[in-house]
């Protein structure tokens, strides 16, 4: 199946970032295989399907494999396909993941993931340009490019015993690692803006800006969701203050992102139980909603007895509940 999406620029001009895309530019002229590591939520699909994007290959398949989502039983026959009659339920030939990607690229998301037998397959693959179907005895030739991601230390993997060295050093022909959002400076407000335009659109309401306190808590917050985190926030506040018309401040970020900064809160920098992120949101959608409870539930997206109840479980004593 050809690649139909269009292209996604990643946002950034942090120079790490920027490194970061120059080197993306080189690699995507070639068809060597690419390691990529960061934390969680960091981009690292995000920078796999840009270096599909511009690479020569782009108007062909893109093929997302998250191995850690696939069975450990599955995975091989998922990947390398099988033959009619090769195991129990094989009713009928499979191509699998890596023939689906021919002339393309295939994106091995959680790579740390793969079952040690498996990696082994794969490194096969990786050498001969071939793969061996089950229940095959003929090997067919697949041209795909791989790029492989991780967010565990793969290094130490291999030490363990957990990871195949050779596959490692095969892998990181080129590595590339996309530093978590806390080291990219002017990058989180440039990325907040561009989240709070896209939650707009998303959800048809007018697009909310930061003042520049707001901004500055969020660049000394140590995101550990990191962009993805960043994106999530975003989005809430753009339906949790819809009515808003000023500037989002300080006193509308989560606790832990205003470091107890703000009303007075003692929070010491802890983060939230889920129980006070609840009263928190709850009690900012009451504000939002200048006291209407149909309203402050619709903001939260529960239904007004839902608030009620939770109102009753947080406040009992204030005026909030009557
Ligand atoms: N540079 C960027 N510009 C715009 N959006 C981005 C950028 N990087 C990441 N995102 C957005 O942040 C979210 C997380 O990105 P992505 O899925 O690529 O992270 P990841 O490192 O693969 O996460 P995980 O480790 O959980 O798999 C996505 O919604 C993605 O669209
Ligand atoms: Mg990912």
């Amino acid at each position: 199946m050809p690649n139909t999406r269009p292209p996604f620029q990643p946002i950034g001009n942090a120079p790490v970032f920027q490194q970061l895309l120059n080197t993306a530019q080189l690699v995507a002229a070639t068809r060597a295989s690419v390691l990529i590591l960061g934390e969680s939520g960091s981009g690292k699909e995000v920078l796999a399907r840009h270096i599909h994007d511009i690479s020569p290959v782009a108007h062909k398949p893109f093929v997302a494999v998250n191995c850690a989502a696939l069975p450990e039983n599955l995975v091989e026959s998922e990947l390398f396909g099988y033959k009619r009659g090769a195991f129990s339920h094989a009713s009928q030939d499979r191509e699998g993941l890596i023939r689906s990607a021919e002339g393309g690229t295939l994106f091995l998301d959680e790579i740390g993931e793969l079952p040690l037998t498996v990696q082994a397959k794969l490194l096969r693959f990786l050498e001969s340009g071939e793969i061996l179907p089950l229940g095959s005895d003929r090997a067919v030739n697949v041209s795909v490019r791989v790029l492989a991601a991780t967010n565990c230390q793969l290094e130490k993997m291999v030490k363990d015993g957990r990871f195949r060295a050779d596959l490692y050093y095969r892998l990181q022909v080129v590595p590339m690692e996309v530093m978590p959002l806390r080291e990219r400076g002017g990058d989180i407000a440039l990325l907040a803006e561009h989240f709070l335009r896209q939650a707009a659109q998303t959800h048809g309401l007018k697009p909310a800006t930061f003042t520049a306190e707001a901004l500055a808590a969020l660049k000394t917050y140590h995101w550990p969701g990191n962009i993805r985190e960043l994106k999530n926030l975003c989005e809430r506040l753009t339906i949790l203050c819809a009515l808003r018309s000023d500037p989002l401040d300080v006193d509308n970020l989560p606790a832990e992102i205003r470091g107890g900064k703000a009303r007075g809160v003692a929070l010491s920098g802890s983060p939230l139980s889920l129980e006070e992120q609840e009263k928190e949101m709850i009690s900012q959608a009451m504000e939002q909603a200048k006291g209407n409870k149909t309203h402050a539930a619709k903001l939260l997206g529960i239904t007004r007895y839902t608030l009620l109840y939770r109102l009753k479980k947080h406040f009992p004593d204030s005026a909030l509940e009557s």
